[in-house]
C-alpha cells in the first residue's frame, strides 16, 4: 500500500536521493530547489504506509500555459512494476487538469522501453523527436521522443 502526496521545496534533498537511484545523471538538491521555485512547478511523492513512511517514487512537473510538462519521474529500482509509475502519472493528470492545463507533455529517450510502455498505456503519443538529444554513458547519442496527450 502506498500514498501519493504533494511535496514542496523542503523535499528537494529527498527528491535528489531518489533521482540518483533512478537515473545515471543525478540532479542535486539545489537543482530540485531551483526547479520547485519555478512558477507552476509541483512535486508528488509516493510513500509507504509504514511508520516512518519511506519514499518509493516521485514526479516533478510544471504547468506552463496550456501545457503540463513532466520534468522528471522515477520509481526506486526495487519498487518498479507495481504500478506506482502509473499512479504518479495519474496524479499529475488529475492535478494538471485541476490547474487548468489542456495538454500533458514529456520527453523520453527512444530506448527507454519501460517508460515508453507506461506512457503509451497512459495514452501519450509521439508528437516530435529531438535527434541525438541524449548522450549515453558510452558516448553514443540517443533521440528524445516528445510525447503528449490532451487532458
Ligand atoms: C519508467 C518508470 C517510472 C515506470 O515505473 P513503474 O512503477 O515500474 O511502472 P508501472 O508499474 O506503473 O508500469 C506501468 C506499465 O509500464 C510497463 N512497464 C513497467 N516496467 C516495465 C519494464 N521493465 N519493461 C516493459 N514494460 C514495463 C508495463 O506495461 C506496466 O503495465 P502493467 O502493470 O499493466 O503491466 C520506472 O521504470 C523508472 O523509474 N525508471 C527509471 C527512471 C526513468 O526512466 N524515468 C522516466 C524517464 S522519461
Amino acid at each position: 500500500m502506498s500514498a501519493v502526496l504533494p511535496a514542496g521545496i523542503e523535499a528537494a534533498a529527498g527528491l535528489a536521493l531518489m533521482h540518483a537511484r533512478c537515473f545515471d545523471e543525478a540532479w542535486d538538491a539545489k537543482t530540485f530547489q531551483t526547479l520547485l521555485r519555478m512558477p507552476g512547478a509541483f512535486a508528488h511523492v509516493a510513500w509507504t504506509h509504514a511508520e516512518p513512511a519511506e519514499p518509493l517514487g516521485f514526479v516533478v512537473w510544471r504547468r506552463a500555459g496550456d501545457d503540463a510538462e513532466v520534468i522528471s519521474i522515477g520509481v526506486l529500482p526495487g519498487q518498479r512494476g507495481r504500478r506506482l509509475g502509473r499512479r504518479l502519472l495519474r496524479t499529475v493528470i488529475l492535478a494538471a487538469t485541476r490547474e487548468g492545463a489542456r495538454r500533458l507533455v514529456l520527453e523520453v529517450a527512444e530506448g527507454n522501453a519501460p517508460a515508453r510502455t507506461l506512457y503509451a498505456q497512459m495514452r501519450l503519443t509521439e508528437v516530435g523527436r529531438r535527434r541525438g538529444y541524449y548522450r549515453k554513458a558510452h558516448g553514443a547519442a540517443e533521440d528524445a521522443l516528445i510525447m503528449a496527450r490532451d487532458l
